[in-house]
């Protein structure tokens, strides 16, 4: 019988199955099993236990969630419950936290970690609106604060251009404004993959012309790049205060204040697929060797405490 069993969910595009079979791999030598597949969308719970495709979550010894793309509510909800009886990675605290663009840059801010300038503001505090872009020289961006791939991002330029919108805005269901100085940057980004603390890789992506918006899904392209030592050591520190044991952070450069800011803290960094190997992003190996050896303390350290 395995030593431990360790559920798995991971996307499986873009080169994901691969992966998957390496890490399911690199358990298997350790006497570590794994089940793979374990979408929460076809979980249900009853009498303490969350079953999914047969497997009692909360049996299982860790539970890796892994799979890129917006999650269903039902699927968070899930994950909360089995990360409150089994470890998860990420841990689901921080993963929420990642998900949550406000929550993120202020836990960062609070920390000293320097992120563009933000403000939250009521739905109908149009005051601080108008004082928000005044302050910020005209120039502000909203962003929904659980969005992703660059989608409801809005640059929102001048006084005059508000005033239009205040009237729409104030209609909308949402409860507030989430807004960020827009940062004066040359429109590439660094993306750096921290996991348990360590550096794995960096690399950089690149807006499309006439676009400020560097995702892939807002036609950004991907290319190599070398991280300086304080843009990695930024990384670890953003990587630390948010608590994601896997995390994927973008800076970019300030050229007005002439600094490093860090933009977002990804939760499922996406590995490099298999035309971006070919690029010369080579940092699979280590990132699937920095989760295996994470897994496996994690596991370790848990059963000694059963026994
Ligand atoms: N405050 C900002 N100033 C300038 N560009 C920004 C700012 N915030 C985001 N961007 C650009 O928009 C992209 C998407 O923003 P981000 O906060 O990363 O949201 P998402 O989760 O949708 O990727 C970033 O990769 C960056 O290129
Ligand atoms: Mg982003």
């Amino acid at each position: 019988m395995s030593a431990a069993n360790v559920g798995l969910w991971l996307y499986e595009n873009g080169g994901g199955l691969h992966i998957q079979n390496a890490i399911v791999n690199a358990l298997k030598q350790r006497d570590i099993n794994c089940i793979t597949g374990l979408n929460l969308r076809d979980a249900h719970a009853r009498d303490g236990h969350i079953h999914c495709n047969n497997i009692l979550m909360e049996e299982l010894d860790l539970f890796l969630s892994y799979n890129a793309g917006q999650q269903t509510q039902y699927q968070l909800y899930l994950y909360e419950a089995i990360s409150q009886s089994i470890p998860t990675i990420n841990n689901f605290n921080a993963f929420a936290l990642s998900e949550d663009k406000f929550k993120t840059s202020h836990l960062l801010n609070n920390h000293g970690i320097i992120t563009p300038e933000y403000r939250l503001c009521h739905k109908n505090d149009t005051d601080g609106l108008k004082k928000a872009i005044k302050d910020w020289g005209g120039k502000l961006v909203y962003k929904p604060t659980d969005g992703w791939g660059g989608a409801g991002i809005v640059k929102i330029e001048g006084e005059q251009a508000l005033d239009m919108l205040l009237p729409f805005l104030s209609r909308t269901d949402l409860r507030y404004f989430y807004l960020e100085r827009f940062i004066d940057y040359d429109n590439t980004d660094f993306r750096i993959d921290i996991v348990d603390g360590q550096y794995i890789g960096c690399y950089g992506r690149k807006a499309p012309k006439d676009d400020w918006k560097t995702n892939i899904t807002s036609g950004g392209s991907i290319f190599v790049r070398e991280p300086t030592d304080e843009l990695i050591n930024l990384a670890k520190k953003a990587a630390l205060v948010t608590g994601l044991e896997i995390a994927g952070v973008d800076l970019i450069y300030d050229r007005e204040k002439e600094r490093y800011v860090v933009l977002e803290v990804n939760g499922i960094p996406a590995f490099a697929t298999p035309e971006q190997e070919k690029l010369g992003l080579n940092f699979n190996h280590k990132k699937i060797d920095a989760i295996v050896n994470l897994i496996d303390r994690t596991v370790c350290k848990s059963n000694a405490k059963v026994a």
